[in-house]
């Protein structure tokens, strides 16, 4: 990472900690490398995340169902989704720091360094040696040699063989550690839906085509985690597995692409950071038949949000040899049994999370009038309205309390007593209020409130009879603002 992008990184995790979003885990005993705990406003941001899926994939259509299915099933089902034999990243030491990397990801990184130089010749060449050498474990070492790529902490190359190393969090169901307990936590929330298939078009007799969504903890054991929360080893997904028939699933997966994109740019990501990337055959998973990624620009570069692939009929048919239950939908105009294909729209919450507070951090003004503000949209942001009173007396306080109450019936609010006027704005632009309501000595006179707005800071005199009417409107009219600084 370069300086400045290390630096609007290191700002806005500073921020994060400080004011409740993400905190690093089992810090009291000197933490747990790359592991995080999300603080009381992170819960609510993640929360909202959430919501805003479920209800985009859920309940504003009619043909996707929910399922909240188990994170630790029977071992059979990695056996047969292929996750024990082939869930595996290439992994190298290196003997004199004894750091371990992705064996492909130092490669990845010779050719990225290639393209920054200006040499296109050199990165494809090595693009086309890397794509040969994935699976081959001797032939990753030797192009790491070849490339004299050395280790970034000793400067040395002597490299450990590569092996191969399973992602999969390994434990013990019951009081006995033997190998007939074994069981792994699940690495991603699909295969409960797809081992569930036949119990979901049973109990809702959907038809073809229709979805099964959820949400819920997945865990890697990553090599190289990092970047705060974008990649972690415990992480929640946000999936769904949309089945259709066969020879409908190239334009359900051109459809899925086009609205999950939408879904962010809806949020209010900034559209010139946001892209849609096919995947090459080589970068395209054990199942899939293709793949397309929405990437965001973060400062450390383009990376993965969210992948939506077309897995074919390869996880029911597995299923189905391995459990001898054929997982099937009976088509009763044509008389016959059809295993769907599948269009999977797969993303990651904290990924989301993060990309929506990186993309709303900005930095404005000089001097006193500086600010650090986020341009949240308002159905993301984790407090909607914050209610103050000017000052803690002559009723102003009671008053205050009574407005908030009425709003915390329709928004998330907070009330703050402390402190200047300007010092409680800043506050609530740090963590991206998108209003705030200020009681004064008119509002005991004519109930009439100051209606302040985050991102333009304009001020409007509001009847509290109509600021829960006002918010809702301004809410539905938020357009995200240009950014000031280049944070
Ligand atoms: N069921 C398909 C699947 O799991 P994936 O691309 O491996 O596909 C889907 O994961 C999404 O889950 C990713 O796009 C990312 O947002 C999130 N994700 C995956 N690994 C993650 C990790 N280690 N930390 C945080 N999020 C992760």
């Amino acid at each position: 990472m370069s300086k400045s992008t290390t630096a609007v990184m290191d700002k806005i995790v500073s921020l994060c900690k400080r004011r409740g979003f993400v905190f690093p885990a089992s810090e009291i005993y000197g933490g747990q490398g790359s592991t995080y705990d999300w603080g009381p406003l992170g819960v609510e941001l993640k929360r909202r995340v959430k919501e805003a899926w479920w209800r985009s994939m859920v309940y504003d259509r009619q043909d996707v169902v929910g399922l909240d299915s188990a994170i630790i099933q029977s071992p059979e089902v990695w056996r047969a989704s292929g996750h024990v034999d082939g869930f595996t990243d290439p992994l190298i030491d290196n003997k004199t720091s004894k750091q371990r990397y992705r064996a492909d990801h130092l490669v990845e990184a010779r050719i990225e360094k290639y393209r920054r130089q200006g040499k296109e010749e050199r990165a494809a060449a090595l693009q086309e040696k890397l794509t040969a050498a994935l699976g081959d474990n001797q032939a990753l070492r030797r192009l790491i040699l070849e490339e004299g790529i050395k280790c970034p902490v000793s400067g040395t190359d002597d490299w450990t063989e590569v092996r191969q190393f399973n992602l999969m969090f390994q434990t013990w169901v019951g009081p006995v550690q033997d190998s007939a307990a074994v069981a792994w936590l699940r690495p991603e929330t699909a295969q409960g839906i797809f081992i569930n298939f036949n119990n979901v078009v049973t109990a809702t007799r959907k038809k073809l085509p229709f979805g099964i969504a959820q949400i819920g903890k997945s865990f890697r054991n990553e090599i190289t985690p990092g970047n705060f929360v974008f990649r972690t080893r415990e992480f929640e997904q946000m999936e769904m597995e949309y089945f259709c028939r066969p020879e409908e699933a190239e334009r359900w997966f051109d459809y899925w692409q086009q609205e999950r994109f939408r879904w962010y740019l809806d949020l209010g990501v900034d559209p010139e950071k946001l892209r849609l990337r096919q995947h090459t055959s080589d970068e395209l998973a054990h199942y899939a038949a293709g793949c397309g990624d929405v990437e965001y620009l973060f400062p450390f570069g383009w990376s993965e949000l969210e992948g939506i692939a077309n897995r074919t009929d390869y996880d029911l048919k597995r299923h189905t040899e391995a459990s001898g239950v054929q997982l099937s939908w009976f088509d009763q105009e044509r008389n016959e049994h059809i295993v769907p294909y599948v269009i999977e729209p797969a993303a990651g919450c904290d990924r989301t999370a993060m990309t929506f507070l990186v993309d709303a951090y900005d930095e404005e003004g000089e001097g006193k009038d500086r600010r650090v503000v986020l341009h949240l949209h308002p159905r993301i942001a984790p407090v909607t309205v914050a209610v103050f009173p000017l000052v803690k007396k002559e009723g102003m306080p009671e008053k205050a309390a009574e407005i908030e109450q009425e709003l915390r019936r329709r928004f998330t609010t907070a009330i703050e007593l402390n402190q200047s006027i300007g010092r409680r704005y800043r506050r609530q632009d740090e963590i991206g209020t998108p209003f705030c309501v200020t009681v004064d000595g008119d509002t005991l006179a004519d109930d009439t409130v100051t209606l302040r707005e985050r991102d333009s800071m304009s001020q409007e005199r509001v009847p509290v009879s109509e600021l829960a009417g006002v918010i809702d409107q301004r809410i539905a009219d938020w357009r995200r603002p240009e950014k000031a600084s280049v944070a």
